[in-house]
């Protein structure tokens, strides 16, 4: 990946840490971006952090236009920002948790590639990969706002894929199912997280898709289920 510039977003997150480390020590050059994320986040003189707040048109322009201004190009967009909610039924689902829903896993999505689409092309060789859920394809009771939010989100990666095969960018989305995250182990504290996926395997998943090997793959839905696959 030397030579490659990659935006991150959720630089930060449970997985986002994992992708942007994976992509540091594959040599790219990365900006990582989320609301909160901080230089010191990653001691690397190969990464640079860019706060933004990308569940807006403009925020997520005016981040692709600083990347592609100090560096000169964008060749990979990883996007990891996503939200989780759950517990309730559609009938008992409010506005504000739809909303949020759509905000952070579609809107999000919707936002970034409009602004990267563009320089991503521009390259020829242009990769995006974005994070679902295992949700996307599987609804389960009580996560019908996050599951729907995903699934649109994998309908927009296969329409961006579909329509810039001709300039030699690809678009591919995984989807995990429970990921070994602090997080995750903070909320279920007596799960088996031997089931779990590790953010690593997917955090390599991401970095081969952006790799050469990887021009092949497009429009690809992908499952990275663990043992309970
Ligand atoms: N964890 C799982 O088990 C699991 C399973 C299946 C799929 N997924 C999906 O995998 C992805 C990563 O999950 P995760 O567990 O790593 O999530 P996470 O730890 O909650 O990380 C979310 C990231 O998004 C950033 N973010 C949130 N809102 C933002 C906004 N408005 N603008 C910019 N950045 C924002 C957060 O940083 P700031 O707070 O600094 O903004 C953080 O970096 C998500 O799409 C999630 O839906 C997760």
């Amino acid at each position: 990946m030397k030579g490659k510039v990659v935006l991150v977003t959720g630089a930060n997150g449970g997985l986002g840490t994992y992708v942007t480390q994976a992509f540091l020590d594959a040599g790219a050059t990365v900006v990582g971006t989320s609301r909160k994320i901080q230089q010191s986040d990653f001691d690397n003189p190969n990464f640079t952090a860019l706060a933004a707040e990308i569940s807006a048109l403009e925020s997520a322009r005016s981040l692709v236009e600083k990347v592609v201004s100090r560096f000169g190009k964008l060749d990979v967009l990883a996007h990891t920002v996503g939200a989780f909610a759950g517990g309730q039924t559609i009938a008992d689902t409010d506005d504000a948790t739809l909303q949020r829903m759509f905000d952070l896993n579609l809107n999000s999505v919707f936002h970034i590639l409009r602004a990267a689409v563009p320089p991503l092309r521009n390259t020829g060789a242009g990769r995006i990969i974005a994070i679902g859920s295992r949700a996307a394809l599987e609804p389960g009771a009580g996560v019908g706002a996050y599951s729907a939010s995903k699934a649109a989100m994998v309908s927009l990666i296969r329409t961006v894929a579909l329509e810039n095969k001709d300039a030699g960018l690809t678009a591919n989305v995984i989807l995990p199912g429970t990921m070994d995250t602090p997080a995750n182990r903070k909320a279920i504290p007596n799960a088996d997280v031997s089931k779990w996926v590790q953010p690593h395997s997917v955090a390599d998943l991401v970095v081969w898709l952006a790799g050469e090997t990887g021009k092949d793959v497009n429009g690809s839905v992908i499952p990275v289920y663990g043992k309970d696959a």
